[in-house]
């Protein structure tokens, strides 16, 4: 199985295109280098016949302005419909702090709050961690991305989803970090979920979670704690970065790549 990844995409603002004249044919706007890219990425996934594509969040920049917001969103998602490769999408603070969360439900099926799906024995797991450490959902305007949490009810899902039977292996999907990284001595990174440890203990008590796949830390990283590797994806907008994980019988491995 093999599988393409991408965080951090934080698309600009898009522009509506004009009407077009009467009994003329409409003249499609150019893609801003983000949404290029990310059609090249959308290419190379349709020939290397990727199995599907998990985007990891922080789909749109933001811009304060709600509307403009899901229409970036709106829009984006229309123009990869065209795709063939299946995307599961995770939500990031980004998303979560400009458009209200029952919009983006409808960007696409699976976009925001947490759900899994099974795939070859690989249950998939993905988490919302876009709430404030009082258990309240982020919104428009009144969200702070340093305080982010996973509250009771996605625990106990994660929990119950960890007790099932019909998997082999489960993988961790969360825009945030979940590993324990350190600024210095002194504190706790801010880009990592204020109740990380708290998952990291459900994650290490099941027995069967051995990959985490995050975002946000736009540089990146891959760490390996208590037996279980935690990959933070590059983000894409800086340098086109994406990875391919290919999983098989003898585990996981991941390549980073760029367009
Ligand atoms: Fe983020």
């Amino acid at each position: 199985m093999k599988i393409g990844i991408i965080a951090d995409l934080h698309l600009p603002k898009k522009e509506l295109p004009p009407r077009p004249e009467p009994g003329k044919k409409p003249t499609p706007l150019p893609d801003d280098p983000i949404t290029a890219g990310v059609k090249a990425f959308y290419e190379k996934a349709k020939e290397e016949k990727y199995d599907f594509v998990i985007n990891l969040g922080d789909l749109v920049e933001g811009t304060g302005n709600g509307d403009d917001d899901y229409m970036t969103a709106s829009m984006f998602s229309r123009s990869m419909i065209s795709s063939t490769v299946n995307t599961y999408y995770v939500l990031g603070n980004h998303d979560a702090m400009f458009i209200p969360k029952d919009l983006l439900l409808h960007c696409s099926q699976t976009l925001g709050g947490a759900y899994s799906f099974i795939k070859e024995g690989v249950l998939f797991i993905a988490l919302d961690a876009n709430y404030s450490c009082d258990g309240k959902s982020y919104e428009p305007g009144a969200s702070d991305w340093t305080d982010s949490y996973i509250p009771d009810a996605q625990k106990e899902f994660l929990k119950k989803q960890l007790e099932r039977t019909d998997f082999e292996r489960a993988v961790i999907l969360c825009h945030q970090r979940l590993d324990l990284f350190m600024d210095g001595l002194e504190h706790v990174n801010p880009h990592v979920v204020g109740n990380a440890e708290e998952i990291r203990n459900i994650l290490e008590s099941s027995g069967k979670t051995a990959l985490v796949l995050q975002a946000h830390y736009h540089s990146g990283d891959d760490t390996v704690q208590n037996g279980i590797r935690y990959y933070t994806q590059q983000a894409f907008f800086k340098k086109f970065a994406y990875s391919v994980l290919t999983v098989n019988e003898n585990g996981f491995a991941i390549e980073k790549e760029t367009i």
